[in-house]
Order: C-alpha cells, then structure tokens, then sequence
C-alpha cells in the first residue's frame, strides 16, 4: 500500500540553547546566521524542496523573533522599495498564515514532547521532523533525498549518520541490521548511551519521517536519558511494527548545536558563495599562515 505523502513538517524550536551562551541570552539560536541566512531559514528551505506545505513551528518563551523572520516586515520592505532597493534577500522568508503554525511549549520537557504539542495538527498523516540546528547541506537536500525513499518503502524513516565511535554518547544511537545502499534497517534505538556502550556509530542526526502513532506512544510522557521525555525511546517503542530504515544522508551535514560545527558551517559556506569564495580563500590562508597551531 501507498504511504500517503508528506505535508507538514514539525521543527522543535524551544530549547534554551545553553550551548550558545551569552549569544543564545536574547536571540534565538535557530536566528543565528550561516553566512547570511538564519538556521531556521535553511531548515525551511529544505522542507519546502520536499514538497512540504505546512510547517510548524513549537517555539517557547524567547522566541517570538522566529514568527517576525517568516512574516510581512512591512517598514522594512516599504522602505527599500521607496529607495527603488531589490527585494530579493527576503526571498522564501514569508510564510502565509495557512502555511505556518506555532505552538507554544511551555515548558522545556525534551524534544519527545516538544513533537507531542503537534499532535492535533499531525492527525493521521505520516510527518516530517527537522532540527534547524543540525544544518544538512546538499543537493537534492536532506528531506528531499528523505522523502523520495519514504514513497519507496513507507514506514518510520529516520537519517543515519556515521561518526567517530567516541562521538556517540551525545546522540541517538542506531542498533542496525540489514543494510541495502543507503538504506538501513533499525534493529534498535538508544538515546545517549554511556561511553562504550553504543550499538553503533550511526546516530540519528535530525531528520525524521515518522507515522502519526509516535504521538500515541509521547502521549504517556515516560522521561528517559536526562529526565527529558525522549524522542528516541518513543521511536523504539515503533520498532517491530512495520517498516523503519535509516538513510544516510548524501551531502554534509555540520551540527550547528555545537560552537565548532557552527563556526565550519559558516567558514564552508562563505568557500563555497560565489561572491565570497576568493577573498575568504585568502583570508583563511593568511589567518592560518599567522596564527601558531594550538
Ligand atoms: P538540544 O538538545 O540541542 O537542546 O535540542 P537545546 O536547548 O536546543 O540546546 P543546548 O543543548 O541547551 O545548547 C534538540 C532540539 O530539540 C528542541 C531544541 O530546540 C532543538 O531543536 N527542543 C529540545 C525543544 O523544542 N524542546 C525541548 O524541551 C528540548
């Protein structure tokens, strides 16, 4: 049978971003800039190539600014237009009302519950999860590549990343089974396994198709690795009821969360913008010839 198609997308905006401290006091972290587009904005981007329609947003106090990014900014653009100044900068960052929803987390409970405030929207379809922090850049980009497999096998489809063993006890954690090209069956799933212990070293890098039954499993708001109620262990509970699969992701993905992935999105992307590219190319070379190896 036909998996219907995904339409609406999910991003879990409400964390307090501690990472990012003292940036992350007053701005939201999903605000903070790659270049020059807001993390958020990216992670919009993408779900939209996938052919996404509705996107919703579960944004806690703080985070009013994210509303304001994909509205009408009416001074602003009345301004430049009387100043005869090109619009297209903004370009992709109004949503219409029919095509953006926010719901409020009240409280930081875990990113399990942060999905489980969607669920009156979700309803009965199969949905997308993006994490703007994880900053996945490729082309056709990560949910697109996400859903295209989705309308071949159905199911849970979650991305799967591989990296440094030592890496893994920050992450969700795959325990993989058979594997066909990019595709790999899920055996199990561990949220933040201690040092040692993980099943593996493909995590789970925040990207997600899920089928709407998750909520029903969120909706007992069991807590998990740090007392949050988990994501990851409501997926596991999923585990042996049909089909679910990791892909691994074509492109590069820089985990934004951190201050380092953050900083190598930034450097990559600037190399890479054809507007950029040759004065940065300079720029990190001299750096890199002054500044002694720590
Ligand atoms: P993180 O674990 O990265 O937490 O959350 P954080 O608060 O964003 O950042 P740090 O660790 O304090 O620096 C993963 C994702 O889940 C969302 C976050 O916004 C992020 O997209 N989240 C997490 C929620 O929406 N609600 C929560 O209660 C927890």
């Amino acid at each position: 049978m036909k998996s219907k198609a995904v339409r609406k997308a999910v991003f879990p905006v409400a964390g307090l971003g501690t990472r990012f401290l003292p940036a992350t006091k007053a701005v939201p972290k999903e605000l903070l800039p790659v270049v020059d587009r807001p993390l958020i904005q990216y992670a919009v981007d993408e779900a939209l190539e996938a052919g996404i329609e509705t996107m919703i947003f579960i944004t806690g106090r703080g985070k009013n600014a994210i509303e304001d990014h994909f509205d009408v900014a009416y001074e602003l653009e009345a301004t430049q237009k009387a100043r005869g100044k090109d619009l297209s900068a903004l370009e992709g960052t109004r949503l219409t009302p029919g095509n953006a929803i926010f719901i409020r987390q009240q409280e930081p409970l875990g990113l399990g519950h942060a999905i489980w405030c969607a669920r009156d929207v979700i309803g009965d379809e199969p949905f997308a999860i993006i994490l703007p922090d994880e900053f996945m850049h490729g082309s056709p980009g990560c949910m697109r590549q996400m859903v295209d497999a989705h309308e071949q096998i159905g199911g849970n489809l979650i991305c799967a990343l591989e990296v440094p063993m030592e890496q893994t006890s920050s992450y969700g954690v795959i325990d993989p089974g058979a594997r066909n090209g990019a595709l790999t069956e899920v055996k199990g799933l561990v949220e933040k396994p201690a040092p040692g212990t993980a099943p593996s070293n493909l995590i789970l890098p925040g990207r997600y198709i899920l089928r709407p039954e998750v909520m029903t499993i969120l909706e007992r708001q069991e807590k998990g690795a740090g007392g949050e109620i988990q994501l990851t262990d409501a997926m596991a509970a999923m585990i042996g009821q049909g089909a679910f699969h990791g892909l691994t992701f074509t492109g590069q993905r820089f985990d934004c969360g951190s201050k380092i992935g953050y900083v190598e999105a930034n450097l990559a992307l600037a190399l890479e913008r054809p507007d950029m590219a040759a004065d940065m190319r300079k720029i990190a070379e001299n750096l890199l010839a002054a500044t002694p190896a720590a």
